[in-house]
């Protein structure tokens, strides 16, 4: 039977090569001129997931129970653990049955919610440099990327009055990242409440990715973005077990190989 050219849809054209990718590619032709290099391509930390989480998930993939779809939010003793960690780390209070999700990693989360607030056209401000997750998900939902960029001048903090004011009245949508990647610059709270101000002067809604809250030094810890009066009725925040736990699936995959062999 003859074949027909299968065209790929028109989103996926304006698609810039994923820079993680690319890097990785760099890397590999690297390594293979037997050149000694040193990773800074995508956070993947590289020690093992801790002993109990191996040893509680491979415990709980035996128990039928869960084995079947679990609730379109995720299990909500997961959700309540969560609050209960919020509670902990940020004392911050949050309802596990309405204001907790999970996902599939922050990724899918960061990557999808411009499908859920960002009609085309739509602009998203967003700092750069700065993770490809955020410009690549506002442009398959057809928005546009204002970009913000981080300099020495500014602290390596999105500069507020920068942003023209014309700009800033047609945005939807915001993101901040504390800690920075791939800076590594944190916010303050003080720089929270003026980017809350900020939000509410110009109704958009704040993405905060806090991938890394838990990655810190000299007992520096991060604050979260909802600790902040007013957080809640603008924005959003993502946290990771990747980063906080080292729960990757490609390092859990490996360690299932590793196990089997
Ligand atoms: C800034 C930032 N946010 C979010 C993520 C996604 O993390 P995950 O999907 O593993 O939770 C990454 C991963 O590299 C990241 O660097």
């Amino acid at each position: 039977m003859a074949g027909f050219p299968i065209e790929v849809a028109a989103r996926i054209k304006t698609l810039p090569p994923y820079l993680f990718a690319a890097i990785d590619k760099m890397k590999q032709e690297a390594i293979a001129r037997g050149v000694d290099i040193i990773n800074l391509g995508i956070g993947d930390p590289d020690l093992p997931t801790p002993a109990p989480i191996i040893d509680s998930l491979a415990k709980a993939a035996k128990d039928p129970t869960h084995h079947q779809y679990p609730s379109y939010e995720g299990m909500l003793s997961f959700r309540k653990a969560v609050a209960g960690w919020y509670k902990r780390r940020f004392n911050v209070t949050l309802d596990p049955t309405n204001e907790v999700l999970t996902l599939i990693g922050s990724k899918e989360g960061i990557g999808h919610i411009h499908l859920a607030f960002v009609d085309p056209g739509d602009i998203v401000l967003v700092p750069s440099p700065g993770y490809p997750v955020y410009p690549v998900g506002t442009g398959f939902s057809g928005g546009v990327s204002h970009i913000m960029p981080l300099t020495k001048a500014n602290g390596f903090l999105p500069d507020l009055n920068a942003i023209p004011k014309d700009v800033a009245k047609k945005a939807k949508l915001m993101w901040l990242n504390s800690p920075n990647n791939p800076t590594s610059v944190i916010m303050t709270k003080d720089y929270f409440k003026r980017a809350i101000a900020f939000a509410q002067d110009n109704q958009i809604i704040i993405c905060h990715d806090a991938a890394y809250s838990e990655i810190y030094y000299d007992g520096k810890r991060p604050a979260s973005f909802m600790e902040v009066e007013g957080a809640k009725d603008v924005g959003v925040e993502f946290h990771s077990l990747s980063k906080t736990y080292n729960m990757m699936e490609a390092l859990s995959y490996q360690q299932a190989e590793d196990d089997l062999t």
